[in-house]
């Protein structure tokens, strides 16, 4: 309900990005072009029940998750205890890892405490990268390479 609420205030804020189908499958590069930061707002309705976004909200079931991407893997909330499944597979959020972890949390990290089956649709996954990043981070997405500037044979 929550995200039917979520969708009906969405379309009452301005023209919302009908995504291609197509894209669904794309390289991440190309999904997070073509991702609208607004329609991540409204899917984070799903994360929001375990997870607050605005800079030092508390932890809830899971950690806080302002400016997620950059930031190392299981350290950035530091009251929160993680699971020793997260805390092992070290490095940081790049974008890559977040639409690996929100594809399958138990596939990504074994073991891991989120008990969320993930997001199967790729823009679904790209439109709440996209709203992660616009909350803190603000990292320059990685450049779309089309198919026109490969050389010709
Ligand atoms: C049922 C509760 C629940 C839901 C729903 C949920 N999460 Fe989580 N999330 C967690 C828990 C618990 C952890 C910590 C996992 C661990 O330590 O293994 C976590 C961890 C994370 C992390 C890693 C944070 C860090 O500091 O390394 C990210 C990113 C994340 N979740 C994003 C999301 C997004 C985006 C959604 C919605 C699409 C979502 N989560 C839905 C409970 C949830």
């Amino acid at each position: 309900m929550a995200t039917l609420f979520g969708l009906i205030a969405l379309a009452g804020c301005g023209p919302r990005v009908e995504h291609d189908p197509r894209l669904a499958n794309a390289p991440l590069p190309e999904r997070l072009a073509a991702a609208d930061p607004r329609a991540g707002s409204a899917i984070f309705a799903q994360c929001a029940a375990c997870h607050s976004i605005a800079q030092g909200a508390g932890d809830r079931a899971g950690p806080n998750l302002y400016a997620v991407p950059g930031r190392a893997i299981a350290q950035g909330s530091p009251n929160f205890n993680y699971s020793a499944a997260l805390r092992s597979v070290g490095g940081v959020w790049t974008f890559d890892r977040l639409d690996a972890w929100l594809t399958s949390p138990a596939h990504f990290a074994p073991g891991t405490n989120m008990m969320f089956v993930g997001l199967h649709d790729g823009m679904d996954r790209a439109d709440v990268i996209r709203f992660l990043n616009d909350n803190g981070s603000k990292l320059p997405l990685p450049p779309v390479v089309s198919q026109r500037t490969r050389p010709d044979r």
